[in-house]
């Protein structure tokens, strides 16, 4: 089996994170990644914001668990995020970003960096608590978040699952 293989397979979403932080040299490789997905029409409409620090990242959190109800809401304490955002009125956005981000998850995993999909964004970008935060962050008020990703490094390790699905060949 090739090492892409290997990584695609062994790849699992992690929850739990050591609070060492990742290098920014280690961060941008994994946005390079990011930025090579494919995308609809070749538009790369997206951009790709980057939060390291803890503070700024507990604030979105605190405002994502007070706009959901969602009591302590942590993202699971990652030591950053990555945030692909995309043009709301782009046909292809959450499409293209949720190639992005697998891309991250694949060049993160590369480098014994752990990660989770976050989906709690996606339908209130707009609302008065979250959108002066994604201002904050420089993310385009014409941008939607779709998923976005929490890295760090796994405090534990995570077994595999089973992988359910249908492969039939015609041939
Ligand atoms: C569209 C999408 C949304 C997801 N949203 C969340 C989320 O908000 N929080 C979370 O912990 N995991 C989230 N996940 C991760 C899935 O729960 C996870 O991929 C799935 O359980 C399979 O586990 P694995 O990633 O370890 O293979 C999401 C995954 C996808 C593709």
């Amino acid at each position: 089996m090739n090492d892409l293989i290997q990584l695609i397979l062994s790849r699992r979403s992690i929850r739990k994170f050591k609070q060492t932080p990742i290098s920014k040299k280690d961060l941008e490789l994994i946005v390079e990644a990011g930025l090579a997905a494919p995308s609809g029409k070749n538009q790369q409409t997206w951009k790709f914001t980057v939060i390291t620090s803890t503070l700024e990242i507990q604030k979105l959190a605190d405002a994502i668990g007070k706009v959901l109800s969602r009591e302590n809401y942590n993202f699971y304490k990652p030591t950053a995020l990555i945030i692909p955002s995309n043009l709301k009125e782009s046909p292809w956005g959450r499409d293209d970003n949720a190639c992005a981000l697998q891309n991250i998850f694949l060049a993160a995993h590369s480098l014994q960096i752990g990660s989770v999909w976050i989906n709690q964004l996606k339908d209130i970008c707009d609302h008065e608590l979250i959108r002066p935060i994604l201002d904050s962050f420089e993310i385009p008020k014409n941008h939607v978040v779709y998923g976005l990703a929490a890295l760090g490094y796994p405090e534990t390790e995570v077994k595999q699952i089973e992988r359910k699905g249908l492969i039939h060949f015609v041939e």
